[in-house]
């Protein structure tokens, strides 16, 4: 069998600086994917237009056949005159992180009422608010320990953790969207029922991003197995449910009527599609820690994307739902909506019953390690 998609588009995506990025940014197109939605999060993060689209230059060196949007880090550093000039220039978007919660993000955010003129410019120039949704944990990291203390002492009293830092965060997800209910915001990488339902909740402008892993992992899977470590973390197999079940639902009609009526954005809830944050980490800080240390977050898909993405799909009766998912409706929350002709540029996939297996890493000056490597996916990349 097999089953082609029009121009799948990664809505989040780590692609990262220097040896690494030259290493997995052609990974993107491999994985069979055109359009790459990238994070900001590089040492120095991202705050400029200008080192954006010096960023942009630099992966359009390494691979010229995919379409980069860029995006922003949100820190003090940002004004309303940079989010209009960065706009003209043609990015897309800002990412907050809570500070402390994942990889780089020491420079993140702890109040977002700071930034409220930061997002009027934002709604004003369309611009898309990204958020990494988890509050940060009462330990966040041991070596920070005894700096932070004070701090950290307080937030233990709120017993925050890596399991309920996604429904702790949804109220400032209301918040923002009370306040400014024009501006896009996507939830990335939701990971729980609660997340889920709270993105239904709301208006039009609200999306939400679902990885591949975590339409496949759940909190055993990550426990004592560091290549599954990511953040956010996976949850339990109800919170599993809710992102599987979420995908697989049609459009109910009262959105169906806010959104162009081609059937094929009818496969799936309009406002949940893919960002894979694939977030590659050189192999030896994902399998080691130290008793201050704890192995890298991040699990990396990108080489293998849309036949993993097909393969979970099938795996729960969701195989009609792909194009949507991965493409037609992340395309219309961003306005990316393929003309004619791109419409025809379709990546073919075929099935492989007796599947093919997982490059156990990818090595060039940097060394990395795919999720599911070694393990058998069924769909190839055929054309
Ligand atoms: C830090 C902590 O608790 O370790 N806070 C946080 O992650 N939000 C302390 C700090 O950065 O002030
Ligand atoms: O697991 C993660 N890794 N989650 C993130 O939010 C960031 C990412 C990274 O950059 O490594
Ligand atoms: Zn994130
Ligand atoms: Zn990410």
């Amino acid at each position: 069998m097999e089953l082609s998609v029009s121009s799948p588009a990664d809505f989040h995506v780590h692609l990262r600086q220097g040896a690494l990025s030259e290493l997995v940014a052609p990974h993107v197109r491999q994985g069979g994917f055109r359009l790459a939605y990238v994070m900001p999060n590089l040492q120095p993060p991202i705050t400029t237009t200008e080192q954006a689209l010096e960023y942009k230059a630099n992966l359009q060196k390494i691979d010229p056949n995919v379409e980069y949007l860029m995006t922003l880090y949100l820190s003090p550093s940002l004004t309303p005159e940079e989010i209009k000039k960065a706009a003209k220039a043609g990015i897309i978007g800002v990412k907050s992180y809570p500070r402390g919660v994942t990889t780089n993000s020491d420079g993140g955010i702890e109040s977002y009422e700071t930034y409220y003129p930061i997002f009027e410019a934002m709604q004003e120039n369309d611009m898309v608010l990204n958020l990494h949704g988890e509050v940060p944990s009462d330990a966040v990291n041991v070596s920070q320990h005894s700096k932070r203390r004070r701090f950290a002492d307080f937030q233990r009293e709120k017993n925050i953790h890596v399991i309920n830092a996604e429904p702790q965060f949804l109220p400032h997800l209301f918040k923002l969207h009370e306040a400014f209910p024009k501006l896009r915001i996507v939830l990335e990488h939701a990971t729980t029922r609660a997340a889920v339902e709270a993105v239904k909740s709301c208006g039009s402008t609200v999306a939400c991003t679902i990885t591949a892993h975590h339409l496949f992992l759940t909190v055993d899977d990550w426990a004592g197995q560091s290549w599954n470590y990511c953040k956010p973390v996976a949850k339990f197999p109800d919170d599993r449910e809710a992102l599987r079940s979420v995908i697989k639902e049609g459009v109910p009609p009262s959105s169906a009527n806010s959104i162009s009526l081609q059937t094929s954005l009818l496969a799936g809830h309009p406002r949940f599609f893919l960002g894979s944050d694939s977030a590659p980490h050189p192999a030896h800080t994902k399998s080691t820690s130290t008793p201050d240390h704890g192995c890298a977050a991040g699990v990396y898909t990108s080489p293998i994307l849309l036949p993993l993405v097909a393969h979970v799909l099938e795996s729960f009766g969701a195989l009609d739902k792909l194009e949507g998912f991965v493409s037609t409706l992340g395309r219309h929350f961003y306005n990316r909506q393929l003309t004619g002709e791109e419409t025809s540029k379709k990546v073919v996939l075929r099935q492989l019953p007796e599947g093919i297996k997982v490059q156990e890493r990818y090595s060039t000056g940097e060394n990395v390690v795919p999720f599911w490597a070694g393990k058998l996916i069924r769909w190839k990349i055929v054309g």
